[in-house]
């Protein structure tokens, strides 16, 4: 273990961190999620959390304010040592946390979930809530995050990038001096991460500390001014961003070297059609939409968050309705009125939001990964546990899910091993035409990697594979073709053996 090159004494401008946690231990049944991890967080810094997925990075900011209390282990604030029984006990000692996952409560407006718990009151009562005021400091704190969205509206109908804004609105209106952010940036767009970190940088300047966690590593470069790394629950290192480079990091976080991804080109020799759109419009933004992909194909849905690719992966899976156009099954003209017939077709769909949409939280790995197929482990009509075992084995090793057993409910896995479960259920489906959104949102650089050879794998298995992705180097290192979105149109096709990062980015903007 590397103990990393910061000590409290060198660290330029603070010599005393705002926040400092000692040896944290936290175990759970057959896990442990952080062994003697240490931690400093100084004032006037974006400080980067890193480690693969299930590394312990969210156990580690939940600890920080109160969400999870550590086995063993000291926390020193300002040169106390605290005690964070419960969250509301961290916000009163200034300690903010957005969580990983979508945390809104949907049913509520966006005014409402912005100021839970601390609504405004008239003066002279304290129980009747002032909704002129609360309306006011609603919008003055979206317009903190640029967010233009109606205050009346619930939470739950607006897109995962607007939630995911307000739940970092909300922090920043407790004005909180330390900000933990878990993976804020897994699903804004471009533009909507470049206004957070505008907004990180000026709370650095002002004095806050920004906890950040990220597994996009040119984010962290961009913004953060020291990392610290976790691998397999252990602390391997903090540093000044300027000291280590990339390479490093990875090998710190995976114990491996990176290798290059690229998707070997695969000669698809029998062209023969798995399915195509002519002219469809969806019910919301997308319109004239005309793309095919062909068996053992992956065709690229490029653009920026928002432009309406979710949209149209969700019509051809028959969970919006289709306004106009036509859709082609393997050459022949189909409807589809619900996901049940897009599965009986052979359609899986990998969706965006793994809690809600993907996964039984409240389920295990075993029954997750033969959700709806079980009749096919069965003799006799009756269920044969061994071979779903035997299955849902196969698929934790080939993805490399990190669980205590395959009972573990999946509400209790790391974000990154949730998406993972997933990509399980749906191999485990063995359809013939993969819809993906943005499948390896929240999955670690070392997953990835083998997420990209079993897209290989598939594809070789004759799958056609829609791949929505907002990450340009995976869309050019996976896709045999690309699809360009922008606004709710397809704006190009193109080679992305042809084109650089740059131009593809541009034909998006
Ligand atoms: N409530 C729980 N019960 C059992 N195990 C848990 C629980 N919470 C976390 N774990 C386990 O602790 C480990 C660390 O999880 P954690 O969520 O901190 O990872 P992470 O670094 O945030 O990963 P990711 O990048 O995937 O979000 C994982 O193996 C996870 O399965
Ligand atoms: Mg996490």
């Amino acid at each position: 273990m590397e103990l990393g090159s910061l000590t409290m004494n060198e660290h330029a401008s603070n010599s005393v961190p705002v926040l400092e946690m000692r040896g944290i231990t936290k175990r759970y049944s057959g896990v442990t999620a952080l062994n003697n991890v240490s931690f400093c967080a100084y004032r006037n810094e974006i400080h980067a959390l890193l480690g693969a997925n299930g590394a312990g990075k969210s156990t580690l900011v939940k600890v920080m304010c109160g969400v999870i209390a550590p086995d063993a282990g000291e926390i020193v604030l300002d040169g106390k040592t605290v005690r964070f029984p419960n969250p509301a006990d961290a916000i009163s000692n200034g300690i903010s946390y957005v969580p990983q996952e979508l945390s809104l409560v949907p049913t509520m407006s966006v005014c409402q979930n912005i100021l839970l718990g601390q609504e405004p009151t008239f003066q002279n009562t304290c129980s009747l809530i002032n909704e002129k005021k609360l309306e006011e400091i609603a919008a003055d704190t979206l317009e903190m995050v640029n967010l233009d969205v109606d205050l009346h509206q619930m939470a739950g109908t607006l897109p995962v990038s607007a939630q995911q804004m307000i739940s970092i609105a909300t922090a920043l209106y407790r004005n909180s001096k330390i900000i933990i952010l878990d993976e804020p940036t897994s699903s804004l767009s471009s533009q909507e991460i470049k206004v957070l970190f505008e907004i990180m940088k000026k709370l650095r300047d002002e004095g806050y500390s920004i906890i950040f966690i990220t597994h996009h590593l040119e984010e962290v470069f961009e913004v953060a001014d020291r990392i610290t790394i976790l691998r397999d629950s252990e602390f391997q290192g903090s540093f000044f961003t300027q000291e280590i480079d990339r390479s490093r990091i990875v090998s710190l976080m995976t114990g491996k070297s990176e290798q290059l991804l690229r998707r070997k080109g695969l000669p698809i020799d029998s062209k023969v059609e798995a399915l195509r759109l002519e002219n469809v419009d969806t019910e919301r933004i997308s319109k004239g939409i005309s793309l095919n992909v062909h068996k053992g194909e992956v065709v690229g849905l490029f653009g920026q968050v928002g432009a309406g690719r979710t949209e149209v992966l969700r019509a051809i899976f028959g969970a919006d309705k289709i306004k106009s156009g036509q859709i082609f099954i393997s050459g022949e003209k189909s409807t589809i009125n619900s996901p049940i017939e897009a599965i009986e077709k052979g359609i899986g769909f990998i969706t965006e939001d793994r809690k809600n949409q993907g996964l039984i939280l409240t389920m295990d790995l075993l029954d997750n990964t033969n959700l709806g197929i079980y009749e096919r482990s069965t003799k006799f009509g009756l269920i044969q546990p061994q071979k779903i075992k035997e299955i849902t084995e196969y698929f934790k090793d080939v993805l490399h899910i990190k669980t205590a057993s395959l009972k573990t409910w999946t509400k209790y896995l790391s974000g990154g091993n949730q998406q993972k479960v997933v990509l399980a259920k749906w191999l485990n489906h063995a359809s013939k035409i993969l819809l993906m959104d943005e499948p390896t949102k929240g999955i670690d650089v070392g997953a990835k990697q083998e997420f990209y050879q079993l897209i290989n794998e598939l594809s070789k298995r004759n799958v056609a594979i829609l791949l929505a992705t907002s990450e340009i180097s995976e869309a050019i290192a996976l896709s045999d073709r690309i699809f360009v979105f922008k606004q709710g149109k397809i704006v190009a096709e193109v080679d992305p053996e042809k084109i650089t990062e740059e131009e593809l980015m541009a034909m998006t903007l």
